[in-house]
């Protein structure tokens, strides 16, 4: 693991979206594996910063969500189609016909979860994968459990997920109670992992993530098993280890 420590999550966010967008120059078509949340926020915004300095272009990138809210309409504003539409899509010239998301409104949401397995494959996997981690270790919505979930599939969120996400809603009993995932399986293929993660409130579960047991209670543990994984703090977030 590549741990890097930085003062503030300013820092994060320019090194995180250089990180991203080096990866596009090498490789112009490449496949990235995206993530919403608080903590990338500030890493679109430098992607968007070098889109619009000329430095580097969208157009032949194709992009995988992580993640989606299950029984949520997709242009409601909490939906993490509108969160990368608002966030990042409208600003750079990517393609939305490349970008791809899990449909938490399937009728058949296991058919849809084999059906993003197999288009991540045909298009050669994910290039890098941008990660966030929950206070209890989750990774997308891979959370604590007794075994690891290896692809795609619907979860039903823990309550303290709930709880971390009910600050975008005007009340907790709005937050979706399940949704639809990348599986463990799934982010391990990538070929590159990026994790961000600010504030002291995750200090524990990097802490678990970078020294701990490899454990499903603690599903970030899982990427100790990975060859390329970047991993980019505040002082906050390393304060544990
Ligand atoms: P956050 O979420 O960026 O909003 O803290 C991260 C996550 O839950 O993966």
């Amino acid at each position: 693991m590549n741990i890097l420590v930085y003062d503030n999550d300013e820092q994060i966010g320019i090194a995180a979206g250089n990180y991203i967008c080096g990866q596009v120059l090498a490789k112009p078509d490449s496949v990235l594996g995206l993530a919403t949340g608080s903590t990338p926020l500030k890493a679109y915004a430098q992607m968007i910063k070098l889109y619009e300095s000329g430095a580097v272009d969208f157009s032949r990138v194709k992009s995988f969500n992580l993640d989606e809210y299950c029984n949520l309409d997709v242009n409601d504003k909490n939906s993490y189609h509108s969160f990368m539409a608002e966030n990042l899509f409208n600003h750079i010239n990517i393609n939305r016909d490349y970008t791809n998301f899990l449909d938490g409104n399937a009728n058949d949401l296991d058919a849809e979860c084999m059906a993003y397995e197999e288009k991540i494959d045909s298009m050669g996997g994910i290039d890098i994968q941008l990660l966030g981690i929950g206070s209890n270790g989750h990774i997308a919505f891979n959370e604590p459990s007794d075994s690891f979930e290896k692809y795609s599939h619907v979860v039903k969120l823990k309550e303290s997920t709930i709880k971390d996400n009910s600050r975008f809603f005007k009340s907790i009993d709005e937050v979706p109670t399940h949704a639809v995932t990348m599986g463990i399986g799934s982010i391990m293929k990538a070929k590159r992992i990026l994790l961000i993660a600010t504030g002291e409130n995750k200090a524990d579960a990097v802490k678990q993530l970078v020294n701990g047991n490899v454990t499903p209670m603690c599903p970030a543990s899982v990427l100790q098993f990975h060859k390329d994984v970047t991993i980019m703090l505040d002082k906050g977030a390393a304060s544990k280890i």
